[in-house]
């Protein structure tokens, strides 16, 4: 669905985000995802076409069971199609073993997911690094881009804590930073404003954004009008099919004051 959103309400690039020319990070063509058999078939999702460039943030929205999850995980890697491709940059993830989409998952894609996975063992700055050391980064370097995705998302002072040593919000956001570390560009998020408070939403919201904006891509789950007001986009689905893949000018003009609020005010709320 990339070329209607710039003959939409914007006329040439958009002064934050991407443009018509921006690579495109992601992209899914014609996926399929069936599981079971029989009387057990369930079609999660049903040749799902999708594309996302540097400089988007496209929210995906529809009812539980709709096939989010399931578009989420074949687009990081962790799922693979029953048919149709899914590419991350160039490459074609089907054509890579287990162990390649492993790698290229781990150095391109962060993953939000919806109960954080946090290590309960490893402190705040330790979860956050992991990814990094396990992609090879030397500790100390790993440590210290850690940090930089703390102090990203605003808990730089809970570096030394453990997961049972935070609040809910804070949880999220050493989560939200562990899927930003380093230079991985692409984050995929599974609802990571769920269980939040609209106040510590937003400001996931606002990095997210940031982040976007300063030349990654996002795609992400969210039940919630006003935390999808915040992306470029927002893709729709039912019963597995992408149903609407174009900015809704109904929900745009509905959010139209929550949208304003992104570059608003900088100061970043820190109440969990
Ligand atoms: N591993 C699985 N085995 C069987 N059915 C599944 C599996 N994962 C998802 N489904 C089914 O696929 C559909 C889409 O699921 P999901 O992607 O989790 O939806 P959502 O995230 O929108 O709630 C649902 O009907 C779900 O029951
Ligand atoms: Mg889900």
């Amino acid at each position: 669905m990339i070329g209607r959103r710039a003959a939409g309400r914007h006329s040439g690039p958009e002064p934050d985000g991407s443009d018509e020319t921006s690579p495109v990070i992601l992209e899914l063509t014609g996926v399929t995802r069936v599981h079971g058999e029989g009387e057990r078939r369930v079609v999660a999702l049903r040749e799902a076409d999708l594309a996302v460039r540097l400089g988007e943030l496209v929210a995906v929205m529809g009812p539980s069971g709709s096939g989010k999850s399931t578009l989420l995980n074949l687009a990081g890697g962790l799922d693979t199609p029953s048919s149709g491709e899914v590419r991350l940059g160039r490459d074609v993830l089907s054509a890579l073993d287990a162990t390649g989409r492993a790698a290229l998952r781990r150095r391109r894609v962060g993953y939000v997911f919806q109960d954080l996975n946090l290590i309960p063992a490893l402190t705040a700055v330790e979860n956050v690094a992991l990814p990094r050391e396990l992609d090879g980064v030397a500790v100390r370097e790993a440590r210290r881009e850690a940090r930089s995705a703390l102090a990203e998302v605003g808990v730089v002072e809970l570096a030394e804590r453990f997961p049972e040593e935070m609040s809910g919000g804070q949880q999220q956001r050493v989560a939200i930073a562990r899927a930003l570390v380093g230079p991985r560009r692409l984050v995929l998020a599974d609802e990571p404003t769920g269980a939040l408070d609209s106040h510590t939403g937003e400001t996931i919201m606002r990095v997210l954004r940031q982040r976007v904006d300063a030349g990654a891509a996002g795609l992400l789950v969210t039940h919630d009008p006003r935390f999808a007001a915040w992306a470029d986009r927002t893709v729709y689905l039912r019963d597995g099919v992408v149903v609407d893949a174009d900015r809704d000018d109904r929900a745009s003009d509905l959010l139209v004051g929550a949208r304003s609020g992104r570059s608003g005010s900088s100061t970043d709320d820190l109440g969990d």
